[in-house]
Formats: C-alpha cells, structure tokens, sequence
C-alpha cells in the first residue's frame, strides 16, 4: 500500500542476512527439529515416514521421506515462505501446525541448506533455501532448480509425497573431525528414540488414527507407549473431561505397574531415558502429538513417591494461545482454569501413586501373621523394629536366664533402631529392582524352613496355622514353592503313615 508511506510511517524491513541467521537460535535441538518436520507429513496425511541419513559421504545429509499429499509449485513456494499462514487462521483438527514457520526454522536450526523436493498428482517440484545464497545476496532469495540429479535420495520420492534434506550441517558435522559423525550417529538414534515417544498412538495406530510407520534407514520404529497401557498392572484413574469455551480437554492419571509386577527389562523400558522420577508427571498431547512430558507445571515436586504417577492430557489444536505453545512444539503452560483443575487432580494423584507403595507396605505387615519387622506408625511417625512377639524370637529368649533375657531384648532393639533408613532410601529410589534381603544358598534356605517349622511346632501353633504364617512371611513368601516342598518333606518324616 503506497500511499501508507508518509513520513511518519517507514518501512523497517529485516536484512534478510541477518535475520536469517538469527532465525538458526530459537532453541531447536536435532530431536525436535526432525519431529517438527514429521508434523508436517503427519499433517499432509501420510502413511509412511522414513528417516534417511547419510553421515560417511563427502556432502553429509539427512532426509524426511513422505508419501503425503504433497505440494503444487505454487503450494510448495508458499512453504518455504517464513510466516506462510498466519497463527490465527483455522486449521482443520488433524493439522499439527499452527506457525507456518516450523519447515524453515527447524531446518535452519540445524543446516544451512534445505531443499524440498515434492510430487503432487505426478508434477515433480523442487525449491531450495541456501543460508550462503541468502547472505551473499543479502535478500530472501529461493531457488528453483530444474536438475533433480544431485539430489539425495530423490529417486525414493513416489508419485505423491514429499522429500525434505539438509545438507551443510554445520550444526551437526564439525568437516575435519570424524569423532564428530559418530556423534551425529549416536544423536539420530536418539532421535529415533525421541520419535517412538513423541509419535507413539500414529505409530499404534490406536483407535480414530491412522496407523503411521515410520522408520529410521529401513528400521521400523516401534511405538513406545509410557503409560504402558496394555500391561495389566497398570492403573487408570477415572478420566476427567473439561470443556473451556466449547473445546474439550481430557485428563486421566494413570499409575505405572510397581517394579515386582514387571520384568526388569519392562522395569528399565519404562523409566524412559531420564528415570522414574523425572518422567513422572503431565504428558500434553495437542493433536495426540506429544509435545511436552516430565512437568508437573510446578504445581508438585517430582518425588519419589509419586514417580510412577503419569496424567495423560489430551488437548485440540485450537488452543495454541491460551496454553502458549511455542513455534518448537515443545513448551507449553496450561490456562489459569485447566491449571486448577490439575492441581485437584494432582491431590488426588499424588496419594494414587503413593498408595502403590504404601499398600505394600501395609500388605507386608497387616496380612503377614509373622512379622519379623514390625511396622508402628504413630501419628506422622512411622517406625519399624524388630518384633520381639516373633515365636522364634520369644521361643530363644524363654530360653534365657532373666539377665541375659532382658540384654537379648536390647540386642532387638538396637538392631532395629540402626536400619541405615538413609542407605536404603537413596538405594530404593535410583535402583529399586537391585535392592533385596541377603540372599540364602539352597541350604541356609532349608535350615530355616525347618528350624522356623520346629520353632513355632514347639511353640505350641498347630500345623495350618505354621503354613499360614510362614507363607505369608519372608524369606519364604517370595520362595514358597521351595518352601512348601521342605515342609512337605518334613511332615513325611514326622508322620510317615499319613
Ligand atoms: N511434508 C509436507 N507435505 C505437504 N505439505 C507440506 C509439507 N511440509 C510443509 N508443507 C506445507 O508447508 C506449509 C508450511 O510448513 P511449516 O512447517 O513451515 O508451517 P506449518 O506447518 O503451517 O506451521 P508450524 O510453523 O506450526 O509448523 C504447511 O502449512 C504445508 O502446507
Ligand atoms: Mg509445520
């Protein structure tokens, strides 16, 4: 418009050298730099998504492959444009984009050359952005070339489908140095890692989704569900649905299985790559694209006790503003009414991932009628000792002289006011699956099986009530089988007619 040109109004445009470059900055690592260019494949519908890359050769490049819808010449111009559609406009409900920026700056973050290379109903297109072309001519010029041979991986393009590559990775590849493309090997496995997550209901296919493959150089990525959905021990809390301004946003905490109810390989699985601890917590899905995981949006400390609690929040695409979603797709802060309605939640939670733990606990004391340990808990105080009503214990000190009775009960004591509750806690929370009672040979395990069975025989307990308690009791609970079996012998001993 010219004749808004006055001298109170100068046009300030960016120098296209300059901006460019600080463009590069916003914050983009390798991980979601790609994942943001497969929304873009995601969003144009396709059904297959590679990751190529290739770090040996002389010009080292990475590509993302689809077979979408992909892009007219006139589409394809409009996309390299920076800003292409404007924040505010509608988008349909599948389109996980919002910016019309993230193609350029997820690129430019990790390269200085893009080129896209797309086919849309057999017209071959290809337009390229060159960090060295836009500084030399200092302005935002695209090129357009005509020869397709060069290119990388272009003979994969299929009739429709899209083909983005970065070269002149000079974020990723330091030229002279080699360690640096193991490096860049190591990060795309990570990536690839990233992806599984990030991607995993397209990757499952779960119901209302297309099912989405996607591979890494021809490996199939396998969908990595942090829920764990499918596994039977673990717990889904009631989901709780919440309308703001006609949008729908679902919330449901879900409990992970406790260690003893998995495998130590689904143990390790599961902990992510960052550990329980701090992958407990919100996992925002915009879209079902998991953009943000491992926050309680500072409304909890990430503890211990609560590191099995994960809520699953499921949100449209329409409510980019209010819950300031950043170009990355990897930020984002829930609206004041959502933020409370999490902070209920997370009350509730909180004691849901607790009671995995303390429900235990409770189990191991109450149901157990014979307890070595005792559990008291007073008040706030929780203690354990050592029980001295135990029939073997009480059996030894009947024993006793009354002098020696009375120094066998401080003995109890003093081992149980000395459990190292600090060693334990600190073991517990970083390597719980390693941490167990001192392990018994085969015949420490049958001693005392059959010095506990003699002990509370001679203490008067009749025979069902011996195999209750001892079954329900450490060391033989977790070992019952064996257990049963020596008593079993025993018995056949004692009554060899029966
Ligand atoms: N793989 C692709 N297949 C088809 N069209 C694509 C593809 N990648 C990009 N486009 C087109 O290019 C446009 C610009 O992409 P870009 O990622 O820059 O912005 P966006 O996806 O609209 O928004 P955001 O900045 O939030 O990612 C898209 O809106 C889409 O029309
Ligand atoms: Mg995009």
């Amino acid at each position: 418009m010219e004749n808004s040109i006055t001298p109170q109004r100068v046009i300030v445009a960016p120098k296209a050298s300059v901006l460019v470059e600080s463009l590069r900055d916003i914050g983009y690592s390798l991980q979601t730099a790609i994942a943001d260019i497969i929304d873009n494949s995601i969003t144009a519908g396709a059904q297959n998504i590679e990751l190529l890359t290739d770090t040996d050769s002389e010009i080292p490049a990475i590509g993302i492959l689809d077979d979408g819808q992909g892009m007219s010449r006139e589409k394809l111009l409009e996309a390299m444009r920076p800003g292409s559609i404007s924040p505010s406009n509608k988008r349909p409900d599948y389109d996980l984009g919002r910016f019309g920026l993230g193609l350029k700056t997820a690129s430019f973050s990790q390269c200085r050359r893009l080129t896209v290379l797309t086919s849309h109903n057999g017209i071959t297109s290809c337009a390229v952005w060159d960090l060295d072309v836009v500084a030399e001519v200092d302005d935002w010029v695209v090129e357009f070339p005509e020869d397709y041979r060069d290119i990388p991986w272009a003979e994969r393009l299929g009739d429709t489908g899209t083909l983005v590559i970065w070269q002149k990775l000079d974020r990723l590849i330091d030229a002279k140095n080699n360690d640096n493309r193991k490096n860049l090997v190591r990060q795309i496995d990570e990536t690839a890692t990233h992806l599984e997550l990030v991607f995993h209901r397209f990757l499952s296919g779960e119901t209302g989704l297309k099912k989405i493959r996607m591979a890494l150089n021809g490996r199939d990525l396998e969908s990595y569900d942090p829920f764990y959905s499918k596994h039977p021990a673990t717990v889904f809390g009631p989901e709780d649905v919440f309308r703001m301004e006609g949008r729908e946003i679902r919330i449901q905490p879900v409990t992970l299985p406790h260690h003893q109810k998995v495998s130590n390989a689904e143990w390790k699985k599961y902990a992510g790559q960052e550990g329980y601890i701090r992958n407990q917590g919100f996992y925002v899905y915009r879209g079902k694209r998991l953009i943000i995981h491992g926050t309680w949006f500072n409304l909890a400390r990430q503890t211990e006790l609560t590191k099995l609690a994960r809520v699953r929040i499921d949100m449209p695409n329409d409510m980019d503003a209010e819950w300031k979603i950043d170009v990355k797709k990897s930020s984002a802060q829930p609206p004041a009414p959502v933020r409370e309605r999490l902070r209920r939640i997370i009350n509730v939670i909180g004691a849901g991932s607790t009671r995995t733990y303390t429900t235990r606990g409770r189990k191991l004391t109450s149901d157990n009628r014979l307890p070595v340990w005792s559990r008291t808990q007073d008040k706030n105080r929780i203690s354990y000792g050592l029980n001295p009503e135990h029939p073997a214990f009480r059996k030894f000190a009947g024993s006793l002289t009354e002098e020696q009775k009375a120094e066998f009960s401080r003995l109890l004591v003093l081992a149980g006011a000395a459990i190292p509750i600090d060693a334990l806690f600190a073991d517990i929370s970083s390597n719980p699956e390693h941490v167990s009672p001192i392990a018994m040979n085969t015949d420490e395990f049958a001693d005392t099986v059959k010095a506990t069975y003699f002990q509370l025989l001679s203490a008067g307990c009749e025979r069902d009530a011996i195999v209750l308690m001892m079954s329900s009791a450490e060391p033989f609970h977790s070992n019952w089988k064996q257990a049963e079996t020596i008593i079993n012998a025993l018995e056949e001993g004692l009554h060899p007619d029966e």
